[in-house]
């Protein structure tokens, strides 16, 4: 009899633990005896021409605290399927067929989607259309409702640490205003808790617009009281009251980019405060390199957690984890809010508390 054989394909963009979901999902689905194809690209492996490669327990070895995918992704081509802030589109038709007709051809039963809300909007369409699919909630944004945390995000908070722990002796040498600029797109998760791990004086994200007067009042009080420096955080996404965010040129899934706020804050900081400011920008560092020890067990969780969905015939599931435990949500509920930072929970809260400026 023909070995029970599964799909698994990582999309959108990277982020540290997507070897840890792959490494574990085969683990996990060879000692139930299947067989595993690893889709080339994501969505894009389905396409003609189809590529992908069989995982197995010797080529999955030691890829477990290796950033990355090994089995590539993107953000774009032809299955993107985001456009902006709340706004889905739909894969055309033909494009599903194709891909369904690839999957029924190489005899693979479910699939595994690993991915943001973008490419698990696709996957919600695949099983819309009669695939059986289960997802994996990966970004770093951390912006994915019905989940408590997606991996990838810890990495990147740890990236933002490490930033400003070394943005602090240089900025405390110079007495500067130093202007770390964070990912995280809409939602401001990266920045808020890269901040309050990094001791940063001020965070600026996108759930709370700030006001420059503000901000300059709070870093010129600092520095005229002693302060040695002043470290602010600000997330791509964030904008001061009333105005839009910053983009950048170019596009990603059919998505304005996001950045430019931090020279923005620098320049208006220099301009109202006269003090010394620099900026930088800290990209893709976030989505690069080693997965921290949490994304690693996460991804060991969720990979695990995945199979475990398509044992029990979950599909059009995705894998939570909520409450210390993995568990299923549908992913049409996963995708259809952002999660974003309440403005009055526990974290800002306590970031206020311990005197971080939100700039209002
Ligand atoms: O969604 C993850 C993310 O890293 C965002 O934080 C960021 O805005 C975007 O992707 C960058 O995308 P790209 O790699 O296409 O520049």
């Amino acid at each position: 009899m023909d070995r029970f054989r599964i799909g698994v394909l990582t999309s959108g963009g990277d982020c540290p633990g997507l070897n840890a979901v792959i490494r574990a999902t085969v683990a996990s689905a060879h000692t139930l005896g299947w067989e595993v194809l690893g889709f080339i690209d994501g969505y894009e492996g389905l396409l003609s021409p189809v590529n992908y490669k069989i995982l197995t327990m010797e080529n999955t070895q030691g890829i477990m605290s290796v950033g990355g995918t090994i089995i590539g992704t993107t953000n774009r081509g032809r299955f993107a399927a985001k456009l902006g802030f709340g706004e889905k589109a739909q894969i055309p038709q033909p494009i599903i067929d194709e891909a369904k007709k690839t999957l029924q051809d190489l005899g693979v039963q479910a699939l595994v989607c690993i991915g943001g809300d973008g490419s698990l909007t696709t996957a919600d369409q695949l099983f819309e259309n009669g695939v059986p699919v289960v997802g994996v909630p990966k970004t770093i944004d951390n912006d994915l409702s019905a989940t408590a945390t997606t991996f990838g995000f810890d990495s990147a908070v740890q990236c933002v640490a490490d930033a400003l722990d070394r943005l602090h002796t240089t900025a405390a040498s110079h007495r500067r205003v130093m202007v770390l600029e964070v990912m995280g797109r809409y939602a401001g998760w990266i920045a808020l808790h890269g901040g309050l791990a990094g001791a940063a004086d001020v965070i600026l994200i996108p759930e709370i617009p700030f006001s420059y007067e503000r901000l300059a009042d709070f870093v010129k009080n600092r520095m005229e009281n002693g302060a040695s420096s002043t470290l602010i955080v600000v997330a791509e996404g964030a904008s001061a009251q009333g105005a839009d965010f910053t983009t950048m040129d170019g596009e990603t899934n059919g998505e304005k980019r996001l950045g430019g706020i931090g020279n923005q804050v620098a320049h208006e900081i220099t301009e109202r405060t006269g003090r010394e400011t620099r900026t930088v920008v800290l990209g893709h560092l976030q989505r690069g390199g080693d997965p921290t020890t949490q994304d690693r067990i996460l991804g060991a969780r969720f990979g695990v957690g995945a199979v475990r969905l398509i044992q029990e015939k979950k599909f059009g599931c995705m894998v939570s984890y909520l409450n210390y435990q993995t568990g299923a949500v549908s992913i049409k509920e996963a995708v259809g809010q952002l999660k974003r930072v309440p403005p009055g929970g526990q974290m800002v809260q306590t970031a206020k508390a311990v005197g971080v400026s939100f700039g209002i």
